[in-house]
């Protein structure tokens, strides 16, 4: 498997620095993303992660599964934020983020729960929650967050038109992000319509943030967030003005790019 970057390239214009690395395929994203959180938790004593869900990490979480069962990686210290969660779904509903991060992640390492963080998702609370997950945010400055993109370009589920000054809020979900979160429930009026979701401000707050999009559905969106001008209707393009932000393409992400 080819695992070297086919092209890395700097954005370095008016006060924009962001860097793209563009691979053959799925699998060597997910080997360079894991090789970057690799490097955090092995650098620092208390390693603070913020981790996405979806079909993008997938082959992520499972590097660093396998890392760990080879023991060449521990958890014991890690501490972690995740972006989202559906409203008014049970947690352990198989589609919920709390039971995604169960499966795919948590339960197969040495993670000590105490230091997981996710936004509740209590329906009946939103002003509770919301305030409860800006207060757990602003204990730990997180050192690396891991980011998926949505179609319509939307980072966590800060969809289009949100201002980039949000903190944790209740988001009404867009139709093209629930048609495309369908495939994951028997329909679309399973999927949610309503989730909590850490706002742009703090993803910004991040002190390192790579985000991955794999598969030709990203491909207009990453063009719009390298391409296109900084806008609060590209959610995505607001990281062209973080300090030290990687984007991690396969090749038809990076189709127009
Ligand atoms: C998930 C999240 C979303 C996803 C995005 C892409 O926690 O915050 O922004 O990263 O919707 O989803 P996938 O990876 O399923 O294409």
């Amino acid at each position: 498997m080819k695992t070297t970057a086919i092209s890395v390239n700097h954005l370095r214009k008016y006060g924009e620095n962001m860097k793209i690395e563009t691979y053959e395929n799925d699998e060597a994203v997910s080997k360079r993303a894991a090789e970057l959180v690799e490097a955090i938790i092995t650098n620092h004593q208390q390693p603070v992660l913020g981790l996405a869900t979806g079909s993008t990490p997938l082959g992520l979480y499972q590097r660093l599964i396998e890392k760990y069962q080879a023991n060449q990686l521990s958890f014991e210290n890690v501490i972690t934020y995740n972006l989202d969660e559906y409203l008014g779904l049970a947690k352990t509903h198989p589609e919920s983020y709390h039971a995604y991060m169960d499966k795919n992640l948590f339960s197969h390492v040495n993670i000590n729960p105490k230091n997981i963080h996710m936004p509740d998702n209590d329906a009946n609370r939103k002003q509770e929650i919301v305030d409860d997950y800006n207060q757990a945010l602003a204990k730990h400055p997180i050192d690396l967050q891991i980011l998926g993109i949505g179609e319509n370009a939307h980072i966590g589920f800060n969809e289009p038109g949100t201002p980039f000054d949000q903190k944790t809020f209740i988001v009404e979900l867009d139709e093209q992000t629930r048609q495309s979160n369908a495939r994951f429930f028997d329909s679309i009026d399973e999927v949610p319509s309503e989730a909590i979701t850490m706002g742009i401000k703090q993803i910004m707050a991040a002190k390192q943030i790579v985000l991955i999009a794999t598969g030709d559905n990203k491909a207009e969106a990453i063009k719009k967030t390298i391409k296109g001008p900084v806008t609060e209707d590209v959610p995505a393009s607001i990281l062209k003005t973080h300090p030290n932000c990687i984007i991690l393409l396969d090749k038809a992400a990076a189709k127009y790019v």
